[in-house]
């Protein structure tokens, strides 16, 4: 059977950010900068590099800086331009989408995530598509949706990223269970559970906020009953959706940063500053120092 590609991605950006109040009072916790680029903007990049051709962001009240930030900035750029600052254009240029390739659809109430990506089934319509949680920062040299897409282009399975984490924190995250070594790069799952009891866990390889899933999932989204926190949830869904087409885990191998946490959020700024030759010179000596107290 001809597979699908992979062409859209669901960004769910209608989270309020509470952890980083007051920052978060008027910005979307998306637009907190890592380095000089906004969180949101790092995970479009990657979806990007996987091929994805038209992003889904489901936003809320107050995420409108989302959008202009993937929009033109006219009177910024006609001053630039008249004062002949080619290089900074060149670089908004180079973060603009094409006209048409992006979505912006509300989620009305914070009913969960497997209800914020319900919320975009009719924009992905029928064809299997990618979700990138933007609180989760990725650093690795393929980019983990282009190893994904790249599974999926050989399995057509759902293919859902994961990778260990302590055990004492799998109660935080959806944790899955597994056929086969848990050191594979890629394995089926057999099964999952959102935000596992301490001590209950099947593994400890926790859901690191990549997926590609069919389009299925929407049907079953629009019927799941809510789950933990008493939020509909996205791994109740695929659950459900694991009883009629394969999963298969991909154990990814780069650098994770959860930056909705403060201290995940301050090492994927020291971290991608450190990526930068020129910022690391001046940052190492600075650090070290701190490092000494
Ligand atoms: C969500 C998912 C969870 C996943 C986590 C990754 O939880 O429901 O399965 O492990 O993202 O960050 P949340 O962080 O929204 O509580």
């Amino acid at each position: 059977m001809q597979k699908k590609r992979i062409r859209k991605a669901v960004l769910p950006v209608a989270g309020l950010g509470t952890r980083f109040l007051p920052a978060t009072k008027a910005l979307p916790k998306e637009m907190l900068t890592i380095v000089d680029r906004p969180i949101i903007q790092y995970v479009v990049d990657e979806a990007r590099a996987a091929g994805i051709e038209h992003i889904v962001f489901v936003t809320g009240r107050n995420k409108h800086v989302i959008e202009d930030h993937f929009d033109i900035a006219y009177e910024l750029e006609d001053t630039l331009r008249s004062r002949d600052k080619k290089a900074a254009l060149k670089l908004l240029e180079a973060i603009r989408p094409a006209p048409g390739t992006t979505s912006f659809t509300r989620q009305q109430e914070p009913l969960g995530l497997g209800h914020a990506i319900w919320c975009a089934r009719d924009i992905i319509g029928d064809e299997p598509f990618a979700i990138l949680l933007p609180d989760m920062l990725m650093k690795s040299e393929r980019g983990c949706l282009s190893e994904m897409v790249e599974i999926y282009n050989e399995t057509g399975n759902n293919v859902i990223s994961v990778e260990a984490v302590p055990e004492d924190q799998t109660h935080n995250y959806g944790i899955v269970e597994i056929e086969g070594e848990q050191t594979a790069r890629t394995f089926s799952i057999t099964g999952m559970v959102e935000k596992p009891a301490p001590g209950t866990a099947p593994t400890n390889l926790f859901i690191n906020g990549r997926y590609i899933l069919q389009p299925r999932i929407f049907d079953l989204l629009g019927t799941q009953e809510t789950g933990a926190g008493g939020e509909i949830q996205l791994t109740d869904a695929m659950l459900a959706l694991m009883g009629e087409t394969a999963f298969t885990g991909f154990r990814f191998e780069g650098e994770t940063y959860d930056c909705g946490s403060k201290s995940g959020f301050l090492a994927a700024n020291i971290a991608f500053a450190l990526e930068d030759q020129t910022l690391a010179a001046e940052l190492r000596p600075l650090l070290a120092e701190l490092l000494k107290a």
